[in-house]
């Protein structure tokens, strides 16, 4: 079956439209195929017909065929600690400053988002680390959010296979996960405090109404959209910060945006800090302490130490 041009076209958009996901003319043929069999399943003779089935439902409707088809396309590949650097910076960098501020407010319950978590490999890396070096009174709550159903179910049953041993330090994999029968189970230790919901990153509703997090990971996602969609996100993800409160990205995606972003580079990972004008409360500045790189496992980012940029770059855009 041939799809002409337009007809690609338009699907492409109301993909976009859905899910902010930029299919570029070049991928056209790949979506083509995507697209042949999800008609398949769904019994739709032409491409008239199906486009016409893509714009008949709601399309927020997880069941919807836009939704399906979508999903079908998002490219949902992660693994465990996939950037140790980010992890390595989130403990010894941001819990610090965090824990220190808000021993001032007398508060001890951390918030963290990992927005777009696919599968669940990177929040249940993030709550090792929490679980590990957050000793009470220190409490924390991970929400873990995606545009993908399928892959939050996934992610909620907390079962991998075997590889994953390749990514996970033994002292972690022994505490966390359970050997079972082709694989590892999280043990419930790990999951008690997260929640995985769905969340379209381009939808203002959902998105506006995350508030207060002291730790935003949002990896691996924004270099799909186009540059205003992603500034878009950006400034929404500043506004769920707390004064303060750190950003994670990585992949390509340029930090356009028109909020005011400290950043730092600790090894290949990159944290902007949202800055402190916007609260009332003065907090003394934190001194990094530098000298935990002394007992840094070498073997853990061999060049993590060499890299890491002490100097803070403001970006300011306006
Ligand atoms: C490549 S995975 C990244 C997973 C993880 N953050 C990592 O870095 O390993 C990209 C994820 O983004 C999700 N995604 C794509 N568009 C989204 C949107 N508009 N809102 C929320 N999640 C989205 C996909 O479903 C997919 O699971």
């Amino acid at each position: 079956m041939k799809f002409t041009q337009d007809q690609l076209k338009e699907i492409s958009l109301l993909i976009k439209r859905i899910s902010g996901f930029v299919i570029e003319e070049k991928k056209y043929h790949q979506m083509g195929l995507k697209v042949l069999k999800r008609m398949k399943i769904v019994n739709a003779k032409t491409p008239v017909d199906y486009i016409h089935l893509l714009k008949l439902v709601n399309h927020s409707d997880e069941d919807s065929e836009i939704s399906l088809l979508t999903a079908s396309i998002l490219n949902h590949h992660t693994s465990f600690f996939r950037d140790l650097d980010q992890f390595i910076c989130m403990e010894h960098y941001c819990l610090p400053e965090i824990k220190m501020h808000y021993s001032i407010l007398d508060y001890t319950n951390i918030r963290i988002w990992s927005a777009a978590c696919s599968t669940g490999e990177e929040p249940y890396s993030i709550s090792v680390i929490l679980n590990s070096s957050l000793k009470p009174p220190w409490t924390f709550h991970l929400k873990a959010s995606d545009i993908d159903q399928p892959s939050l179910n996934f992610a909620k049953k907390g079962l991998y296979d075997a590889r994953i041993a390749k990514s996970i330090p033994a002292k972690y994999l022994n505490e966390y996960f359970e050997k079972i029968h082709g694989g590892y189970k999280v043990k419930p230790a790990l999951k008690k405090n997260i929640s995985f919901d769905i969340l379209n990153l381009v939808e203002n509703n959902s998105i506006e109404q995350m508030k207060h997090f002291d730790i935003i990971f949002c990896n691996n996602v924004l270099f799909y959209f186009d540059e205003l969609t992603q500034n878009e996100i950006i400034i929404k993800l500043c506004s769920a910060l707390r004064p303060g409160g750190f950003i994670f990205f990585n992949g390509q995606a340029s930090i356009a945006s028109k909020s005011k972003l400290c950043m730092q580079k600790f090894g290949s990972a990159l944290v902007y800090q949202k800055d402190y004008s916007s609260c009332s409360i003065k907090f003394p500045p934190v001194q990094w302490d530098p000298s935990f790189l002394n007992d840094f496992p070498q073997k853990t980012s061999s060049d993590f130490i060499n890299k890491t940029d002490r100097s803070i770059s403001v970006y300011i855009f306006s």
